[in-house]
């Protein structure tokens, strides 16, 4: 059985106080051990958080990460930054940081690799956009994204260090959620993408989260699908919202 896994993204959001004020006030509320919870602030809030955290309910991640080690990359953070905060998952491969910052394939792999290195879980985000989607070329986008993002990365560290993301661009801060179908559709594909690569026994284990305007309405469906193991939420996780999210039915 694979354990469930709800991360909240808060992407550029909340200043350090604001992000703390914010996890205190839903702390309390977030009472399972049947789900893993994770909360990704940004990296100035990061310390703060940390403090919070202590009884390890909820844990903490990062949206991103450098993949060298240290030296003149003015504006980037490393992964021993990232442990000497106690982070124990990172969300790489955004979409936003793909966008917006012309993240390719093979600086995404550079990342999952050096953070597993290192003993921080990547959470590797895949997803096509809408045109591509209508192309019909969906599928070949996210196993190309798999597959290159995954390069040189152990069956065993699959199996046991990595999430996987499937967040379809056009389903991201629009408020049209794929439907629980698509969603599953590319979850099962993405599993079967692993298991040609890794076998069965590994493709059975790796978690594969759902992302893209979830929210307290639609997460229990969602949720409930298959191959739907958790889901990486944006918008509602900036609200009392992502506690519904998380005590889903099932
Ligand atoms: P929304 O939930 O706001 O659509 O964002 C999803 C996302 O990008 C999480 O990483």
């Amino acid at each position: 059985m694979r354990k469930k896994i709800i991360a909240g993204n808060w992407k550029m959001n909340y200043t350090a106080s604001q992000a703390e004020d914010f996890l205190l006030s839903i702390l309390d509320l977030i009472n399972t051990d049947e789900v893993d919870v994770v909360v990704c602030p940004n990296y100035t809030a990061l310390d703060r958080i940390q403090n919070i955290l202590d009884d390890k309910k909820v844990k903490l991640g990062a949206q991103n990460v450098y993949f060298e080690p240290k030296g003149a990359y003015t504006g980037e953070i490393s992964v021993d930054m990232l442990n000497a905060l106690n982070v124990e998952y990172c969300i790489v491969g955004h979409s936003e940081r793909r966008q917006y910052f012309n993240e390719t394939n093979l600086d995404v792999n550079k990342k999952v690799k050096v953070l597993i290195e290192k003993g921080i879980k990547p959470i590797l985000c895949v997803g096509e956009t809408l045109e591509e989607r209508n192309e019909n070329k969906l599928f070949e986008k996210v196993e190309l994204q798999i597959k290159e993002g995954l390069l040189d990365v152990s069956a065993e560290d699959v199996k046991n260090n990595v999430v996987i993301a499937y967040e379809p661009i056009w389903a991201i801060g629009t408020g049209v959620t794929a439907t629980s179908a698509q969603a599953e559709e590319m979850c099962a594909y993405i599993r079967k993408v692993i298991a040609q690569i890794y076998g069965e026994n590994v493709s059975e284990s790796v978690r594969i989260q759902y992302g893209g305007s979830v929210n307290a309405k639609n997460a229990n469906e969602l949720l409930n699908m298959d191959n739907i193991d958790g889901a990486l939420v944006g918008g509602a996780a900036l609200t009392n919202d992502f506690v519904a999210i998380v005590n889903y039915e099932n």
